[in-house]
């Protein structure tokens, strides 16, 4: 049998399924060019790493390698539990919280009804939209102009809902455009949804939100029983390798999710990360507080090479360029530096740069701005 049978063979939703675009290892990176020394500013991890508390507990962790995990991750649940002030009954944990997108679209997706996101939204929305067979409801983002330019418009997302809307996914703050919503805003947006419609509002960036800014929407859980928070500890808690994320909800809606949750889906060492990373609030401060130096020095740093930045309270920025990025990428990348395209969301001249330490952001800024000046004397 030739490939292309398979193909016909599958679902009709997976065959037509795009996969999502990873940021490029550096590994892979180096191996192809034959460099090494590179950086990767590609991905939105955590630059300082881990808290070194974890590193010590995973240590304790490799002796019971051979021992499946704590099926229910009782010890992570109430810690969780207690750091946000809710009952083990309203968390769901993930092997990373994109496992948990993708349970939501299980339990609440089929081919006779749709999810509702945005233009630029992240792009795993779409796909668990499509791997159900669901409608996708994609709204027009905020146009250019607008202070959120590229954002989610909650006006017209809710103009978009109909009888047949099941979920609404909301970033906040949205990968890959970094703008965010007003609390305000955001909660009266969840407060006029009708019961048939859950809303998702992913907190992946939250931690880095500065001051207020972003809120912490599972506050509103009792208020309003149709809402799902996701949150990941592979951003500012540094453990992304491990893929520990959760969903809060109801317990209604938790029981729904925990029902197609794979067993043991969240490893051992996982669990343990995670559980002793919450403790360490003060490396959290540290991440966050080396992250607003960060923006500054990129926005900054772009600007000056007449890139503009769009708005963003998370650990990377939307550079935009006056041209079509492969070639600038295509550069950086000999010159050890990865960054992410983002054509794959309609955003051919963009470029997302996570933000590194000072010194990496540093080589980023000054290895562009030889690219640029290489291109444009050429
Ligand atoms: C907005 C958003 N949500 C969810 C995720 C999924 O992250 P993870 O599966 O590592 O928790 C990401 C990862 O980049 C993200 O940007």
């Amino acid at each position: 049998m030739q490939a292309k049978d398979y193909l016909d063979l599958a679902n009709r939703a997976v065959s037509e399924l795009v996969p999502y675009t990873p940021g490029k290892p550096v590994e892979e990176l180096e191996r192809e060019l034959g460099i090494s020394d590179s950086i990767k500013l590609a991905s939105n991890e955590n630059p300082l790493g881990a808290s070194p508390k974890v590193t010590e507990a995973l240590k304790q962790g490799l002796e019971g390698l051979h021992l499946y995990p704590d099926a229910n991750g009782f010890y992570l649940k109430k810690a969780l539990s207690e750091h946000h002030g809710l009952p083990p009954e309203c968390i769901t944990l993930g092997n990373g919280s994109n496992e948990v997108l993708v349970f939501l679209a299980q339990v609440f997706l089929n081919p006779s009804v749709a999810a509702v996101y945005s233009q630029y939204a992240f792009a795993v929305y779409p796909i668990v939209t499509q791997m159900m067979g669901a409608k996708h409801q994609q709204v027009p983002a905020l146009p250019v102009g607008h202070p959120m330019a590229l954002g989610h418009d909650l006006r017209a997302m809710y103009g978009a809902i109909d009888e047949h809307t099941r979920l609404v996914f909301v970033a906040n703050p949205n990968n890959p455009t970094g703008t965010w919503l007003s609390q305000d805003r955001l909660r009266d947006f969840i407060g006029s949804l009708p019961p048939h419609v859950i809303c998702v509002v992913d907190e992946a960036y939250t931690e880095y939100g500065q001051g207020d800014v972003l809120g912490d929407a599972s506050t509103w859980l009792e208020m309003f029983p149709n809402l799902v928070v996701t949150r990941t500890f592979s951003k500012a808690y540094g453990l992304a390798a491990l893929r520990v994320g959760y969903a809060l909800a109801n317990p209604g809606i938790t029981d729904l999710l925990n029902r197609v949750r794979p067993p043991f889906n969240v490893s051992a060492l996982g669990l343990e990360a995670a559980r002793v990373a919450l403790q360490d609030q003060a490396f959290i401060e540290q991440s966050c507080a080396m992250n607003e130096q960060g923006l500054v020095q990129l926005k900054h740093g772009l600007e000056a090479l007449g890139v503009t930045v769009s708005p963003s309270a998370a650990n990377f920025v939307l550079a935009h360029f006056d041209r079509p990025i492969q070639q600038i990428n295509a550069e950086l990348m000999k010159q050890g530096v990865i960054v992410r395209p983002v054509a794959n969301y309609g955003l051919a001249q963009s470029l997302r740069i996570t933000v590194g330490t000072a010194l990496q952001n540093e080589r980023l800024l000054q290895t562009l701005a030889d690219v640029l000046e290489h291109i444009q004397s050429a």
